[in-house]
């Protein structure tokens, strides 16, 4: 059997590490940092992130705003909030929930939220700062998968790394992060000649299509690390629903060196890598070093 990732004891730990990042910063510089979270509409998967970034920003004792709006929100009320949201110096975060209703852009939303404050990385002045090695605010999802790695491989330098899938969310900043840590990167995606190939060579290989299990075992290099971002429902034989990666976890696992489990890897460090970025935000704010207060 590889070794699993556990994303989940990860995340909570540093969790636990972020609460004592929150305690300095209230006992030593009287600040407390605060999430502004933002939803338009009922979409189910979007209430329960929601949900769970307010509970848990409030449990690392950071101030949380929830901002629920109706589906039917124009994108000039919508930019409107925004600009209110910038402009209180108790939100050190914001984050739109994506996807958004069809009669609101969103890049223009993304765009209009202070680069100071866009907790989730996705402004074009932290992907332009991703891209040229400065310091931005990273995309939650990657950075989870990222430190997840260092944790397991140390230093990357060197390392093939394989990234499938060329979402901004996750595809394209996993790569400049790979890039920014030394690895020699592949992006792969649905068009790619030979998949399996590019799959084949790579020393960590993460995967985030949103395609169910996906990348069977041969396409897996022996002792591979193999982080999964996939988070798939599927609905087994026996009828009861499942969650499941874009990594063929029973087959992968019979090659891989080390592994994410769906559920318990990448998941549960998406939020945890949030919690920072509103650390880091907040640091950067109010003139404190974000290397003196964050977890190392
Ligand atoms: N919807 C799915 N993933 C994300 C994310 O990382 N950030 C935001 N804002 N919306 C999402």
């Amino acid at each position: 059997m590889p070794q699993l990732i556990d994303g989940k004891a990860f995340a909570a730990s540093l969790r636990e590490r972020l609460a004592d990042s929150v305690r300095t910063l209230k006992e030593i510089h009287g600040v407390t940092p605060g999430l502004a979270v933002v939803l338009v509409g009922e979409d189910p998967a979007s209430q329960v992130y929601v949900r769970n970034k307010g509970k848990q920003t409030v449990e690392a004792g950071m101030a949380s705003f929830e901002h629920r709006l109706d589906a039917s929100t124009s994108q000039a009320e919508l930019l409107a909030l925004i600009d209110r949201l910038n402009a209180d110096d108790a939100v050190n975060g914001i984050l739109v929930q994506l996807p958004l209703p069809r009669q609101i852009d969103e890049a223009a939303v993304i765009n209009a939220i202070d680069p100071a404050k866009d907790v989730d990385g996705f402004h074009l002045t932290n992907v332009g700062r991703l891209a040229t090695g400065g310091d931005g605010l990273v995309p939650c999802t990657p950075l989870g998968c990222l430190m997840l790695l260092q944790d397991h491989l140390g230093d990357l330098s060197g390392a093939k790394a394989v990234v499938v899938g060329r979402s901004n969310i996750v595809g394209k900043p996993m790569a400049s992060l790979l890039l920014a840590n030394h690895c020699t990167v592949t992006i792969a995606h649905s068009r790619t000649r030979d998949l399996a190939g590019e799959c084949r060579a790579a020393d960590i290989l993460v995967a985030a299509v949103g395609r169910p299990r996906m990348i069977p075992g041969d396409w897996i290099k022996s002792g591979a690390t193999v982080i999964d971002v996939g988070i798939n429902r599927v609905t087994g034989e026996d009828g009861k629903n499942r969650l499941v990666g874009d990594v063929d976890f029973d087959s992968a696992a019979a090659v891989a060196g080390a592994i994410t489990p769906v559920p318990g890897g990448v998941g549960p460090m998406t939020i945890a890598c949030l919690l920072r970025n509103t650390v880091e935000a907040t640091c950067r704010q109010k003139g404190i070093d974000p290397g003196a207060i964050l977890p190392g």
